[in-house]
């Protein structure tokens, strides 16, 4: 028999409550029902992302809470300063280029965080840049980028600061208002523990001024829209009912557990997989700066990075991610997001030891069993 385990960045394990939750029969959205239920989720939404503002919740993957963010703040020819140093960092780039959007590129090593103070002279150069970009996690490298000095920096603007916490949210701190943070984007399938299927968006008040002269082409992601549904606990379209439904159950999960117990079991479960790596003389993808969502692990010389992918998944049942672009072979990814504990750690490194064995590394077997499992006492 084979178990499988879900480890890879997102789509991430779902909680059994939420779905049994999910399992139950539909009901119907213009219904005070769902408004009672909706008006729930944003107030819960408002705890995940740290914020008073409102969090805009759509019908679609993350990429539409980002694509969201875009168009209703920017005008063709608009200027974006886009943080650059991973393939979330280049969807921002693909998402200015369908809408004219001019950029400013920040181009960054794979593996390594911004220097703020680049964003800082990027700004000084490009006064009359509207946005700067950046992700949380950059998941494709496990970077995590120092969005509280991003927000400081971008306050002293008239720029406003989004930033892509799709995998990040609920994983990694970030802290909305507090460290001045206009737009937030998440996603539902990481560490907010429902599948695939929903985008958010936090919006600020700076952010909401941007709004009214945006002239970017939208219909479905139009954010007035959407802020005026949202003030009567409704949405413009028909949500993914279902998927709320789930949402309201592991935001419930999240509170229960704080906010701030959340992020340090994140931290805590990083960090253990971070010292098993190590331990059986692997390197770390991003050692100086690393995510507490996903590790990236660099694959080791003479080892295929590909088939150890392949042989994880289809023999352990566990399926994690490679790399992407210039990381793919190089490097693979664990993660430790949302409905995760101190024992799926251990599983995902017993299981990265054993493939490695049989594909030939040589390591002292339990090394990194035996390290993480003290990192977690
Ligand atoms: C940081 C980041 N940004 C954007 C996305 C894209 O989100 P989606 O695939 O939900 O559209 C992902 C998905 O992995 C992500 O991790």
């Amino acid at each position: 028999m084979k178990k499988e385990y879900l480890m890879a960045p997102g789509p991430s394990p779902v909680p059994p409550a939420a779905l049994l939750d999910m399992a139950q029969p539909i009901f119907h959205h213009r219904t005070p029902r769902f408004k009672t239920l909706f008006g729930q989720v944003n107030e819960m939404l408002k705890v995940a992302f740290r914020t008073a503002n409102p969090v805009i919740t759509f019908t679609s993957s993350g990429t539409g809470a980002l694509e969201a963010s875009m168009v209703n703040t920017m005008s063709p020819g608009d200027k974006a300063i886009v943080i650059n140093g991973g393939k979330f960092g280049e969807r921002f780039l693909d998402i200015c280029n369908a809408y004219c959007i001019n950029v400013v590129e920040i181009p960054v090593e794979w593996g390594t965080a911004v220097d703020p103070a680049v964003v800082e002279a990027k700004l000084k150069e490009h006064p009359d840049a509207k946005v700067v970009c950046s992700t949380l996690c950059e998941t494709s490298t496990g970077v995590l980028t120092d969005i509280k000095a991003l927000g400081a920096i971008v306050a002293k603007t008239d720029a406003i600061l989004i930033c892509d916490a799709i995998s990040g949210l609920a994983a990694d701190d970030i802290r909305t208002d507090e460290w001045q943070v206009d737009m937030v984007a998440g996603g539902s399938q990481k560490a907010l523990m429902i599948p695939p299927g929903l985008g958010f968006l936090s919006v600020s008040e700076k952010a909401k001024k941007l709004i009214d002269n945006a002239k970017c082409q939208k219909f479905y992601f139009n954010l007035k829209k959407a802020l005026k549904s949202y003030a009567e606990s409704d949405t413009p379209w028909t949500p993914a009912l279902t998927l709320i439904v789930g949402l309201h159950r592991t935001l419930n999960m999240i509170i229960e557990e704080g906010m701030d117990n959340v992020i340090a079991r994140h931290a805590k479960l990083a960090n253990a997989t971070r010292t098993g790596i190590k331990a059986i003389g692997l390197d770390l993808y991003a050692p100086t700066c690393p995510s507490n969502a996903v590790t990236a692990v660099k694959v080791p010389e003479k080892i295929d990075g590909l088939a150890f992918v392949k042989k994880i998944r289809d023999e352990k049942g566990i399926t994690i991610a490679g790399g992407q672009s210039q990381a793919k072979g190089k490097i693979f990814r664990l993660a430790h997001m949302g409905y995760a504990v101190d024992y799926d750690v251990l599983t995902a490194l017993a299981a990265t030891e054993k493939v490695l064995y049989d594909l030939g590394f040589s390591f002292e077997i339990g090394e990194s069993v035996k390290a993480a499992q003290k990192a977690l006492l």
